[in-house]
């Protein structure tokens, strides 16, 4: 996550200003909420401009859905699984934030195919993917599991508040006072608009289920001609273990003045429904109340299968 940040961010490279306290506030822009330091509302602003090529790809995910995770399959699939290619940057160099200070201009002057990440909601993305330019991968995961995973963020990302407790991030985040704002609007903002643009829509859930199968959807998605050698590669170089010992992959090397590595790792658990070792009933309960609600008007078979989600 969040993370926005880039992992080969020096601290010479942020901006004067930058100072990441356990207490740094969220900045307001348009009712979405950036990280101090780290982005610059100016910069988010104009992304809506960027012009558009039509091989342009653009990953959004919610914090903590497994961005990470997209940046190193997809980096692998451009050099055909090739983990050697692939190891000579960093995966944030290799597939930018766009909402990013510096990230930015690196997606910018990147040559065919550009690829980049966001958290961004819809409403700042650029018009031109409206007008079925570049293409869209979405990927989402169960926000039980995005709730705990993002916890655990905000207790080792420097940039951000440390909760005080787990119910307190809990109650934080069902209001959508976190960077991202709120999973629900997030998820229906990008969804909504599906058909407006070249989308893919996959969830951690069915990654971690069938690698293979979601890395093939990718490459067909992006028209990309992989043998069957080569798709093992991108699966077998993108898992949690192999990640988690890849500096190019684990974001390690982000320093710590963002992110405090004695606390955490990117590469934490990588688990379905490690929320069931946090909810308590009543908290459970109550999420699965306000998804109901504030999903009732989105095609379930769409978005998930209600019976995965909810309680087992
Ligand atoms: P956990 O904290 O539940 O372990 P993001 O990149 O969007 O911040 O998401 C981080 C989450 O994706 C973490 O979840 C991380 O472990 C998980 N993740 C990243 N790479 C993964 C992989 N190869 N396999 C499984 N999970 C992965």
């Amino acid at each position: 996550m969040p993370i926005t940040v880039r992992t080969d961010l020096k601290a010479s490279a942020l901006p004067a200003n930058a100072i990441f306290s356990h207490h740094s506030p969220l900045v307001p822009l348009r009712g979405f909420k950036l990280i101090s330091g780290i982005h610059s509302p100016e910069v988010v602003d104009q992304i809506q401009n960027f012009e558009i090529q039509d091989s342009d790809v653009f990953v959004i995910t919610y914090p903590k859905s497994g961005t990470i995770w997209l940046q190193q399959i997809l980096s692998l699939i451009e050099v055909k699984g090739d983990v050697t290619a692939s190891n000579e940057q960093l995966n944030s160099e290799r597939v930018p934030w766009i909402e990013l200070l510096d990230s930015r201009k690196q997606f910018v002057s990147a040559p065919s195919p550009r690829i980049c990440v966001s958290h961004l909601p819809y409403k700042f993305m650029p018009l031109g993917l409206k007008q079925k330019k570049g293409k869209v991968i979405y990927v989402a995961r169960n926000p039980k599991d995005v709730l705990v995973s993002y916890f655990h963020f905000h207790k080792y990302a420097n940039m951000l508040e440390t909760p005080k407790d787990f119910d307190t991030f809990f109650e934080k985040f069902l209001e959508g006072n976190v960077f991202g704002n709120c999973w629900f609007e997030h998820v229906k903002s990008w969804c909504s608009h599906k058909d407006e643009m070249n989308f893919l829509y996959i969830t951690y859930e069915e990654m971690i289920k069938d690698l293979r199968s979601v890395v093939e959807k990718i490459t067909s998605f992006l028209a990309r001609n992989l043998t069957s050698q080569q798709l093992n590669d991108v699966v077998e170089h993108s898992t949690f273990k192999n990640m988690k010992n890849n500096p190019q992959a684990n974001y390690q090397q982000i320093p710590v003045i963002l992110l405090n590595h004695q606390l955490g790792s990117f590469l934490r658990k990588g688990t379905v429904g490690d929320w069931k070792n946090y909810f308590t009933v009543a908290q459970n309960e109550r999420f699965d109340k306000v998804y109901q609600q504030k999903m009732k008007d989105v095609s379930l078979s769409f978005i998930w299968d209600m019976n995965d989600l909810i309680s087992p």
